[in-house]
């Protein structure tokens, strides 16, 4: 007894710092949120193929499927009537060479998809992702020279596959295929065909990462051999992304990205404080299987772990996320804001 009355007595009180002060309502945690979200800084990656009125589940994705030109466009007025801030287009071809030549092909899905959608006049901003991966058999991300991808030769296809998507309509690509000077050749392609205001979203710090497994099972892009370390960055190295951030600006990326995203939170906070260009972060398909898997158990709330990633996301320094949770994202804001 005596003991704890002791003990007790030299608890002390905290003294004029008390936080709590501004948690006590929902009006004044509001008032003094530092992060807030917003659908126009979301970007919807869409999946497009050939044909018409075709959807095809994604099965590690729910609620997204690859969708035939007609029913992308379709996606994309649901997605500006919600105020999400873009789209960004992958495509699959019907059929796969070793070079990825249909990746530059006018007729293929996503310059297809890009020119139905500038018809369609939506207020969201058109970005094209620029690789080889969904267009090469063996689903690496360039030219092969043996069993290594050839960086050089892999440049002239990523620059003709940027001019095609930038005569189609699109006002950003966004070269993800790691391949050095990737940046420059686009830029000076783009230029050369006209397209000197097509701006470059660059994956510039994009990790070799076991979280893309999803989207591979989407593109149907995962290698046939080797893996993707021998020109996709190790995820141990931060200098290293700081480098790859370094040249790609250099090279006059416009916007420059990170990817993964919630392993690579260290990496926005460093370059946001290094670089003055706009910041994106992809919140990859695996950081998003893994949320929906638990959720689908009960393990998870999806929409309140959903709101903290993205939240984190942004407060780490990306003024762009680029999610498949985009279209719930924008509704969950909604419903909190009619709340
Ligand atoms: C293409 C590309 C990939 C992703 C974006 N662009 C796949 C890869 O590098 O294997 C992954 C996106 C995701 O997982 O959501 N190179």
């Amino acid at each position: 007894m005596g003991r704890i009355a002791t003990a007790t007595d030299r608890v002390t009180t905290p003294g004029p710092e008390r936080l709590r002060r501004l948690r006590r309502t929902a009006a004044l945690r509001s008032l003094v949120r530092q992060t807030r979200l917003s659908p126009a800084q979301f970007v919807m990656p869409l999946f497009v193929i050939s044909g018409k009125d075709r959807s095809e589940p994604i099965n590690s994705l729910p609620g997204h499927a690859r969708l035939s030109v007609d029913r992308a466009v379709a996606r994309a007025r649901e997605l500006a009537q919600l105020g999400v801030g873009g789209v960004l287009l992958f495509g699959i071809p019907d059929s796969k060479d070793d070079e990825g030549t249909s990746a530059a092909d006018p007729q293929g899905p996503v310059p297809a998809a890009l020119r139905a959608l500038k018809q369609a006049d939506l207020p969201l901003v058109l970005a094209a992702d620029v690789c080889l991966c969904e267009y090469t058999s063996h689903g690496h991300c360039g030219i092969l020279a043996g069993r290594e991808v050839d960086n050089d030769a892999t440049l002239i296809l990523l620059a003709e596959a940027a001019v095609a998507y930038a005569d189609a309509g699109a006002q950003i690509v966004g070269p993800s295929a790691m391949m050095d000077g990737q940046v420059a050749a686009l830029r000076g392609a783009l230029d050369a065909a006209d397209h000197a205001g097509t701006a470059i979203m660059a994956y510039a710090s994009k990790a070799a990462s076991a979280f893309y497994g999803p989207f591979r099972e989407a593109a149907g892009s995962t290698p046939s051999f080797g893996d993707r370390r021998g020109y996709q960055m190790d995820y141990s190295n931060a200098r290293e992304a700081m480098r790859e951030m370094e040249v790609d600006a250099r090279e006059g990326a416009d916007i420059l990205m990170v990817k993964p995203a919630l392993t690579s939170l260290d990496l926005l906070v460093r370059a946001q404080k290094r670089f003055d260009v706009p910041l994106a972060a992809y919140q990859v398909s695996g950081e998003v299987a893994m949320l929906e898997a638990a959720a689908e158990r009960g393990w998870l709330d999806r929409k309140s772990a959903g709101i903290e990633a993205l939240t984190a996301i942004v407060r780490a320094g990306a003024g762009i996320v680029i999610t498949y949770l985009a279209a719930d994202a924008a509704r969950w804001l909604q419903e909190d804001a009619a709340r």
